[in-house]
């Protein structure tokens, strides 16, 4: 009896080494599983460099920010304080960054990746992306497969090592695929339980490009439009799957979309849901358990990009 106590304890430790922190991308290199998410209110601008600390002081090694988010020199510090530290060296981080919603064309990008590497005081960065197939801000040129081919010169000029799209849907990739001589390593969406985007997954991972899943949480949280959605970390579902293996409803989501084969990119600037929020590697959700979830899917995104949501949220983040 003894023996055969001592053996499970032994299996179940195993398990937990064995679950992977990283996943090969199309291009040979291998990505961090979690990606802390850093895009916030600019008036809650100082919260950020102390929070990219914390989060690779707990593990964290892919930060997600953006020109767009207007936080780079705050993001840069940070990586700077824990490289100078000796927390990690730069080859241990995955830092990853998107272009400008003012650059439609391909002579933009390398100025622009160039003061995003300005900013974060880097040399490179680990993946760059287009932020979003449409001409957000409208300006007067913008046409994504243009922006791609500039996308491909900063990656042959080795300032970003892997390079990659968001919020492109099906018809976006094919049209980058017909028409390029790269192919993307991730597509960067929204995923969450009530916003299950089955389809884009579906099609970028049958095409071996990696996705990326932000907005966690869904309408779990507070948005600044909640669009009637009614979702919630009490939800039965996941009350039930999280007593099941011990953990929170929080870590139940993030673990389904791992689960998934994507990488979660959760944000928070608090301690404990920093920590709670990597400590997702010693239990694996059941395909049962991602078809229960499947099923609190409503179809109703948190980040739209028409005009109005988009003038709603770049008001409530202060953009
Ligand atoms: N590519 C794109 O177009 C795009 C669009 C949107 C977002 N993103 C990226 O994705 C990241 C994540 O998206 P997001 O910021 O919308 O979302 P999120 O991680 O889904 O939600 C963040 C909210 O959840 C709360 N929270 C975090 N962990 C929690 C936990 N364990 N339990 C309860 N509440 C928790 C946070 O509050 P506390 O801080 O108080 O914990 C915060 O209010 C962004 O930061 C950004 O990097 C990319």
């Amino acid at each position: 009896m003894y023996r055969i106590l001592n053996f499970l304890v032994i299996v179940s430790v195993i398990n937990a080494d064995v679950l992977p922190k990283s996943v090969l991308l199309n291009d040979g290199r291998r990505i961090p599983i979690i990606s802390y998410g850093t895009l916030g209110k600019t008036q809650d601008l100082d919260l950020i460099k102390p929070a990219v600390i914390q989060a690779i002081e707990s593990g964290y090694r892919q930060i997600d920010t953006a020109a767009a988010y207007e936080n780079e020199e705050q993001v840069g510090e940070a990586i700077a304080d824990v490289i100078s530290r000796g927390i990690v060296t730069r080859e241990e981080l995955w830092i990853t960054t998107k272009l400008n919603l003012e650059v439609g064309t391909r002579e933009g990008v390398l100025p622009a990746l160039q003061a995003s590497l300005k900013k974060l005081k880097l040399d490179y960065v680990d993946l760059y992306l287009i932020h979003s197939p449409e001409n957000l801000v409208l300006v007067q040129e913008y046409d994504y497969l243009n922006v791609w081919k500039g996308v491909e010169d900063v990656r042959r000029l080795n300032l970003t090592r892997s390079i990659g799209v968001s919020n492109f849907n099906i018809t976006d990739i094919n049209r980058v695929l017909a028409n390029s001589e790269m192919v993307p390593s991730v597509n960067e969406v929204e995923v969450n339980p009530t916003y299950t985007n089955s389809e884009i997954i579906a099609h970028c991972q049958s095409l071996n490009i990696t996705i990326l899943s932000y907005a966690p949480f869904g309408f779990m949280v507070p948005r600044p439009i909640d669009y009637n959605v009614t979702s919630t970390f009490k939800d039965p579902v996941l009350v039930r799957i999280a007593q099941k293996y011990g953990k929170t409803t929080s870590q139940v989501v993030l673990r389904y979309l791992i689960d998934r084969k994507t990488i979660p990119i959760p944000r928070s600037t608090n301690t404990e849901r920093i920590k709670l929020n990597i400590d997702l590697f010693d239990f694996r959700l059941s395909q049962e358990d991602i078809s229960s979830i499947n099923e609190l899917n409503k179809d109703v995104k948190v980040y739209n990009f028409d005009q109005e949501a988009l003038a709603i949220l770049f008001d409530y983040y202060g953009l």
